[in-house]
C-alpha cells in the first residue's frame, strides 16, 4: 500500500478536496486511515480532547511523541503529521529542528505542524532544510490562547485580513506544503487559497479551501464541553456509549452477562478429573 506524502498532498490542489482528521492512538489511527483520509494530524488538541486540559498549553513534546507512534502503529496508509506543541520550537531555531527530528525519527509522522508566522518563519526554513516537511498553521492559533484572549475567530477586520494573507504567502515562501487556515472568515481564506500555490486546509474558514480538518472526537460527538460553531457531529459516540455501558451494568447486575458464548466449559472428561482431584484434596 503506497504512503501518502507531504509532495503528494502539494499535488492534489486543484484536483480534489483533501481531507484531514485528527488521531491521538491506535484505535483512531487506525479508524481514520481505514475510512481513507489523506492526512491524519496528531493534534495537540490532545490535550483537550483526550488529557482533559482547559486549553493545549500544557502538552508536552513527550506526551506527542507517545500519542503519534500509537497512531502510526493504526494507520498504514494516511501522511502522518505531528503537532509541535508548546514552546517545543518558539524558544529557538535548534530546538524546533530537533522536536522536528523527533517526530520522524521515533514515530511514523512524515511532517510536522507548527502554529504562527512571521515570528517563526526561520525555524520553518531550518526544519524544511533539515529533510522534514512542514504545515503551517495560522488564524485562531490555540496556542496564544493567552494572548487572543480566548479561543477568538481571527481576521475579522480589513487589516488583520490583510496580514493573514500576507503571513500566508510568507509561509508558502518559506516552503511550506500546505497551510492550516483555522477560525478566519470565509473571504480572507478564499482569498489565500486563490493567491497561495499550496493547499490551504480549513477549519472553520468556509467551503472554498483545498481541504478540512475536523478533531476526530467532534466529528464523533465524543466531547461536548466545547463545541465550536464551525464543528459538525457526523455521529453521536457519547450518547451512544454511555448508553452502551449503562446497558453492561444493568447485564452484570441482573447477571445476564456474561452468557453462553461469552465464557468457555471445560471439556466433560476433564471436569470429571478435576472434581476427582478436588475430592482428594478434602
Ligand atoms: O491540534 C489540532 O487538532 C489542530 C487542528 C484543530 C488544526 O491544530
Amino acid at each position: 500500500m503506497k504512503k501518502v506524502t507531504a509532495p503528494d498532498i502539494t499535488a492534489l490542489k486543484g484536483q480534489r478536496k483533501i481531507s484531514m482528521v485528527t488521531a491521538y492512538d491506535y484505535p483512531s489511527g487506525q479508524i481514520v486511515d481505514a475510512a481513507e483520509v489523506d492526512m491524519i494530524l496528531v493534534g495537540d488538541s490532545l490535550g483537550m480532547v483526550v488529557l482533559g486540559y482547559e486549553d493545549t498549553l500544557s502538552v508536552t513534546m513527550d506526551d506527542m511523541l507517545h500519542h503519534a507512534a500509537a497512531v502510526s502503529r493504526g494507520a498504514k496508509r494516511a501522511l502522518i503529521v505531528g503537532d509541535l506543541p508548546f514552546m517545543a520550537y518558539q524558544p529557538s531555531v535548534q530546538m524546533a529542528v530537533e522536536n522536528a527530528g523527533k517526530f520522524l525519527s521515533r514515530t511514523g509522522a512524515r511532517a510536522v505542524k507548527l502554529e504562527g508566522g512571521f515570528p517563526f518563519l526561520e525555524h520553518v526554513r531550518a526544519i524544511i532544510d533539515s529533510g522534514i516537511p512542514v504545515q503551517g498553521h495560522i488564524g485562531l492559533t490555540p496556542q496564544h490562547v493567552a494572548r487572543f484572549g480566548g479561543f477568538k475567530a481571527q481576521g475579522k477586520n480589513a487589516r488583520s485580513a490583510a496580514a493573514l494573507v500576507d503571513e500566508a504567502l510568507a509561509l508558502e515562501a518559506a516552503g511550506c506544503f500546505s497551510i492550516v487556515l483555522e477560525a478566519v472568515p470565509h473571504e480572507v481564506a478564499q482569498e489565500i487559497t486563490a493567491r497561495l500555490s499550496i493547499p490551504t486546509i480549513g477549519i472553520g474558514a468556509g467551503p472554498d479551501t483545498d481541504g478540512q480538518v475536523l478533531v476526530y472526537h467532534d466529528i464523533l460527538g465524543l466531547f461536548d464541553r466545547f463545541v465550536p460553531m464551525f464543528v459538525k457531529k457526523f455521529a453521536q459516540l457519547r450518547g451512544e456509549s454511555i448508553d452502551a455501558v449503562k446497558r453492561y451494568i444493568a447485564e452484570v447486575s441482573d447477571g445476564s452477562f456474561p452468557a453462553e458464548g461469552n465464557f468457555s466449559r471445560m471439556d466433560p472428561e476433564e471436569l470429571k478429573r478435576f472434581k476427582s482431584l478436588l475430592q482428594d484434596k478434602v
